[in-house]
């Protein structure tokens, strides 16, 4: 049994380690994270990845910074804490996950007044917040097998399995599972440029599990659909606004269009914790832009003349309307709009 991407080991004063996912699929290299400083670059550096489990890593990076704090009250402690939490949940700006995560991580410190349950408090909470992560993908996978009606074709976009989570994964967990039960006749990952999460890591996790798998280049995707090669499609989220409106990958909203244009149902698939009732609509998603070189360049070759422009998103939004349903931890969501979200997150905490 290979050890999972992501884990904490040892007590409060251990460490997180995690797979270093710049580097598959060529190699394999955990590296430890002892200080918050090291857990943020993992997360700008997509060394750690993918919604849920950038609020995981944040979680436990608010615990590496306060772990030593030397505050003696819980005045002190509490202001040591606000700043770890506004300086990891901000690491990366789309995931809503990481915001969700630290914040979550500060209240469970909240309710107590010394300082060493307080710590005590945030490193429980972050154990608990991947815990839960694991039971959520579970419960998304089972929800989404239900959708198969027979061993179907279907395609995904960026990463969202192992390697983005704390469990089997989201959409890709959905993907695994129901290969798991011979309901995937084949499985597609788009590339995903400008890093090629699909081509590296979907694609890394597919053909480990055995799974019948074919990458194409993101500009294969509408020709493969128009001669009728794709039954599903299912991808994650970032976050996912009040209305239904999902931010992903950069990329996925043209796939969501090619679908429309084919027919074919277009599935999101994330947790509660993706979903932002804060953020009303698509257009209040704030969308990452990451380096130029990510798109002039490719591990280090240049792929454009010196000097080039680029325009680099590292997300977009696809509209509640191309989405068929929404899988989420807590059940499934056809055609979502704001009354079916918020609807859901009532009978969640039912
Ligand atoms: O920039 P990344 O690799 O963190 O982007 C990840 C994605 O877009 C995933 O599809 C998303 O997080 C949902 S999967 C859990």
């Amino acid at each position: 049994v290979t050890a999972p991407p992501i884990e904490w080991v040892g007590d409060e004063g251990g460490v997180l380690r995690v797979l270093d996912q710049t580097l598959l699929p060529n190699e394999e290299r955990r590296i430890d994270l002892s200080d918050v400083d090291a857990a943020i670059d993992a997360i700008r550096r997509l060394v750690v990845r993918g919604a849920p489990m950038i609020g995981v890593a944040g979680a436990y990076g608010v615990h590496l910074a306060v772990r030593s704090d030397p505050a003696r009250d819980a005045a002190a402690f509490s202001s040591a804490l606000d700043a770890a939490v506004s300086k990891v949940g901000s690491a990366r700006p789309t995931a809503v996950n990481l915001k969700w995560a630290v914040d979550r991580v500060r209240e469970a410190a909240a309710s107590f007044r010394d300082v060493a349950s307080m710590k005590r408090a945030v490193f429980d909470e972050a154990a608990r917040i991947l815990d839960e992560d694991r039971r959520a993908c579970d419960a998304m996978a089972s929800y989404g097998v239900a959708l198969f009606r027979k061993k179907e074709r279907v395609l995904t976009y960026c990463n969202s399995g192992a390697l983005a989570t704390a469990g089997v994964g989201t959409a890709l967990g959905v993907v695994l599972e129901a290969a798991k039960k011979g309901l995937v006749e084949r499985a597609y990952a788009c590339e995903t440029r400008p890093l090629l999460q699909g081509a590296r890591l979907t694609m890394w996790e597919l053909m480990r599990s055995g799974v019948d798998a074919t990458l194409l280049c993101d500009n294969a995707v509408a020709e493969l659909m128009r001669r009728g090669g794709v039954d599903r499609v299912l991808v994650g989220a970032d976050r996912i606004a009040a209305n239904g409106d999902a931010a992903n990958k950069i990329g996925t909203f043209g796939v969501a269009l090619a679908a429309a244009a084919h027919g074919v149902p277009f599935h999101v698939v994330a947790p509660l914790s993706t979903i932002d009732l804060e953020t009303k609509t698509g257009a209040d998603i704030p969308i990452e832009e990451r380096g130029d070189d990510e798109v002039l360049a490719f591990r280090g070759a240049r792929a454009a003349p010196e000097g080039a422009k680029a325009f680099c998103p590292a997300f977009d939004v696809t509209p509640a309307k191309l989405v068929a349903s929404l899988v989420t931890d807590a059940g499934v969501v056809e055609r979502p709009d704001e009354a079916k979200v918020r609807a859901l997150f009532s009978k969640a905490r039912a």
